[in-house]
């Protein structure tokens, strides 16, 4: 049986620094009341040219430098985002072509703030199930588009980023342990993006009546949240064989320290055993667990062989929470040069768009 171990991490934050201050001039507010209420300092903005895609992009590639993985042996994509590019296509699918991973599939999971566990999860069981061997999971957000930022309960909330791990498959036990995923579709009225979907498509209305900004009811989501992240965390360690008494380090969504404070007062943990970054930036969604475990693996509060529960809640509802045995890097014999892949990947998209003109051309010519 194969087991799927995080063998590789990344992020990657725009450099662009948004401070309460800052925000204290565009909306009634101030850094004390923003601090007190949620923990958070400043957080990224993404510059005009950065985008859901690029940002993935970067934090993939330095996920596949610590796992020292070509990206042409990546067998599977999963890109999870609440922000992603278009529609369709998706996310994946861009970030595949720009890292050049000529043989893996693609594909964007819509999880909102829970969904780089659901995709965690996802790229696990591929792996069991003997299907591939190296997925790259990225959560990746420039949720900064979709936020009012005229609105005050929101805006001084979320941030953007990426984060990105590599999963590979090896005989040895460890890795993902386990998951619990769950959602609760009667709440998703409490944080929504309401128009530029099918039920509400883009009109002039839509745009004026600003149902492309992020609507959130804070305290409900706030009540959901305190009630779920303990309750996925006991549920994903029991699941595992586990107990309290063997938890390492627990990597939570960063949205709210009042939130992380709660979830361990629940487990009767200290603080210590949690990792918080949101201070630095804010809720970035989905990327904020990837985010906040490299920082943690930087700051050497993560070691091979510990044991790491992320866990997180968020739109939909969703919750969920997964538990792993931390492997730490790989010996590395060669290291692999992703410089050179970036390039190639770069040229080969470039013949392969050319070739579709040509192909365009003489099947006009020649075809029927
Ligand atoms: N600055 C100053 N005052 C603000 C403010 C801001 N940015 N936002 C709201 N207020 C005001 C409110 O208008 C209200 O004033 P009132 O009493 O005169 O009506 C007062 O502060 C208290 O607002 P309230 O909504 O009760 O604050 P809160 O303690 O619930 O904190 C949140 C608000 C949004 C920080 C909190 O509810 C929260 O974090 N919820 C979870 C949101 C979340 O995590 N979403 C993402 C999920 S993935």
């Amino acid at each position: 049986m194969a087991y799927a171990h995080i063998t590789g991490w990344g992020m990657f934050v725009p450099e662009k620094i948004l401070t309460n201050d800052d925000l204290s001039k565009m909306v009634d507010t101030n850094d004390e009341w923003i601090r007190s209420r949620t923990g958070i300092r400043e957080r990224r903005i993404a510059n005009e040219e950065q985008s859901s895609a690029s940002l993935a992009t970067e934090a993939a590639i330095r996920a596949l430098d610590v796992a020292n993985l070509k990206p042409t042996e990546l067998d599977l994509i999963i890109v999870s985002s609440s922000s992603p590019e278009h529609i369709f296509p998706s996310t994946a699918s861009l970030v595949q072509d720009r890292i050049g991973a000529t043989k893996a599939g693609a594909f964007d999971l819509s999880a909102a703030c829970t969904g780089f566990i659901y995709a965690l999860d996802m790229g696990a069981q591929a792996i069991r199930s003997g299907s591939v061997r190296n997925v790259l999971v990225v959560g990746t957000e420039t949720l900064s588009r979709f936020v009012d930022w005229t609105d005050r309960n929101t805006c001084i909330l979320f941030g953007d980023g990426s984060g990105a791990f590599v999963l590979q498959a090896d005989e040895k036990p460890g890795g993902v342990l386990s998951s619990v995923l769950h959602s609760d579709g009667s709440g998703g009225d409490l944080l929504t993006l309401p128009a530029g979907g099918s039920r509400f498509p883009a009109t002039t209305a839509t745009v004026q009546d600003g149902l492309h900004f992020i609507q959130m009811d804070g305290k409900g989501v706030f009540r959901f949240a305190t009630r779920v992240m303990a309750r996925a965390t006991k549920e994903a360690l029991e699941k595992a064989g586990l107990g309290l008494e063997d938890l390492d380090l627990v990597v939570p969504h960063q949205a709210n320290m009042r939130i992380i404070d709660a979830a361990a007062r629940g487990l009767k943990l200290p603080m210590e055993k949690f990792m918080v970054n949101l201070d630095r930036y804010g809720n970035t969604s989905t990327a904020s667990i990837p985010i906040a475990t490299v920082e943690a693996f930087e700051g050497g509060r993560l070691k091979a062989g510990d044991t790491v529960v992320f866990v997180g809640f968020g739109a939909g509802l969703t919750w969920g929470a997964l538990a792993a045995e931390w492997s730490g890097p790989r010996p590395v014999e060669r290291r692999v040069r992703h410089g050179w892949y970036l390039l190639f990947a770069r040229v080969r998209s470039m013949i392969l768009r050319v070739m579709r003109i040509i192909e365009g051309m003489l099947w006009g010519r020649f075809g029927r």
